[in-house]
C-alpha cells in the first residue's frame, strides 16, 4: 500500500520499518517516536522535522485532533492579524476555511516532496501541527517562537473523532463501530495517540516554560471565551488596547469565529480543502458533553480509569 504514496525511497523504507497497525481513522497508522500517524502524513512529519526553521516571531498552534483546532485557528488568525483587516465585511475568514489561513506543517506545508520556501511570509507566521512535543522540529523548541496548545476532554475528543473517521472513510470500507474505535482510542492507537501522552508532553512544558507554551482546553474556551482570548492576546504580545476594549474588539473576534457564524458561511458549507476533506466536516456540533449521547457506562468507566492512571500527579484533570 505504500506504493500509492509519492514517498522518496528513503522515506518508504523508513516507514515500512515502523510498527504499523490497521487504522480506523486512516487505512494504516505508523508508530513514530511513540505516537501514531496516518500513512499520508508520514512524509510531512519527517519533512517538517528536517526542514522547518522556526523564527522567533512564529506562532505555532498545536492540538490533539478534534479538539477545536479549526476554531482556534480562526481565533488566532483574527487576533494576530487584526490590524490588517479592519473591515469586518472583507475579512479573509468569510471566504477561506481556517485551515487554509493557518496551515498544518505536516498535513499541508510539507505534505509534498518539494520543500516550500516560507521566508517570504509576513511575520508573525502562523502554522499549526498535531505533532507531539517529542517530535516537534528542533527549531521550534530552541527558538523564541510561541506555542499555543489546545486539547479537549478525551470523551468528547473521541466522539468527535469517531464521527470524523466515518465521514472520511471510503464508502467501500463501511462504517467503523463505536466499540471498535473506542477500544483502539483507549489503547492509544489513534491519530496523534496515545492521547494522554500527547497532552502530558505539552502540559509539562507549559508548566516549565510558561512564556513559551500556553495550554488551552476546548471546554475553558467555551465557558469563558473572552477571558481566554485576552489571555491569548497577552501571551502572544498583542494585548487589547484600552481603545480596543472600548470598541469591543474581543467580542467581534469571538462573534466572527463562532460556530454558528463560521459553519453557516458558503465556503464552509460547500468548499473543500486541497487535501480533499469537505470544509463542512470540521463543523459538527461544537458543544461540550456530547459524549453523553454515545458512550455506555462501561466506556465512561474505562476512560475515567485511564484518565486517573495516566494523569495522576500531573495536576491536569479532565
Ligand atoms: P464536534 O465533533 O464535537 O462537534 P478540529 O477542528 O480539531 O478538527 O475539531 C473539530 C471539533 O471542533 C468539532 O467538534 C467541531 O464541531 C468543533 N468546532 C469547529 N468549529 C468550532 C467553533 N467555531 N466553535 C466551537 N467548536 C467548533
Amino acid at each position: 500500500y505504500l506504493q500509492e504514496y509519492e514517498f522518496s525511497q528513503e522515506n518508504r523504507d523508513f516507514i515500512s520499518s515502523l510498527p504499523t497497525e490497521k487504522g480506523w481513522i486512516a487505512n494504516h497508522l505508523h508508530q513514530y517516536q511513540g505516537f501514531w500517524h496516518a500513512t499520508r502524513h508520514m512524509q510531512g512529519v519527517l519533512a517538517s522535522q528536517k526542514h522547518f526553521q522556526a523564527l522567533d516571531t512564529d506562532i505555532l498552534l498545536v492540538s490533539t485532533p478534534k479538539s477545536g483546532t479549526t476554531w482556534l485557528k480562526a481565533v488566532l488568525f483574527a487576533l494576530v492579524k487584526r490590524v490588517h483587516y479592519p473591515d469586518p465585511q472583507q475579512h479573509p475568514l468569510l471566504t477561506n476555511n481556517p485551515h487554509v489561513l493557518v496551515p498544518f506543517l505536516e498535513l499541508d506545508v510539507y505534505i509534498e516532496k518539494q520543500v516550500p520556501d516560507l521566508t517570504c511570509l509576513a511575520p508573525p507566521r502562523l502554522f499549526s501541527t498535531h505533532l507531539p512535543y517529542v517530535s516537534l522540529p528542533d527549531s521550534v523548541k530552541n527558538s523564541a517562537c510561541k506555542v499555543v496548545y489546545l486539547c479537549r476532554d478525551p470523551k468528547d475528543t473521541f466522539v468527535s473523532l469517531w464521527h470524523f473517521a466515518n465521514k472520511l472513510r471510503a464508502k467501500s470500507r463501511g462504517t467503523i463501530s463505536l466499540e471498535e474505535a473506542f477500544d483502539k482510542f483507549c489503547k492509544g492507537v489513534s491519530l496523534g495517540g496515545p492521547f494522554w501522552d500527547h497532552v502530558l508532553g505539552y502540559w509539562k512544558e507549559s508548566l516549565e516554560r510558561p512564556e513559551k507554551v500556553m495550554f488551552f482546553k476546548f471546554e475553558e474556551m467555551k465557558e469563558e471565551p473572552t477571558l481566554h482570548l485576552r489571555r491569548l492576546a497577552e501571551f502572544l504580545g498583542c494585548p487589547f488596547s484600552p481603545e480596543e476594549e472600548t470598541q469591543g474588539v474581543a467580542d467581534d473576534i469571538l462573534r466572527l469565529c463562532s460556530f454558528d457564524n463560521l459553519s453557516n458561511l458558503d465556503v464552509n458549507q460547500s468548499g473543500k480543502l486541497s487535501s480533499g476533506e469537505e470544509n463542512s466536516t470540521f463543523f459538527r456540533k461544537g458543544e461540550v458533553g456530547d459524549w453523553m449521547n454515545y458512550l455506555t457506562d462501561e466506556m465512561v468507566e474505562r476512560l475515567d480509569c485511564i484518565n486517573e492512571e495516566k494523569l495522576q500527579g500531573s495536576g491536569l484533570k479532565f
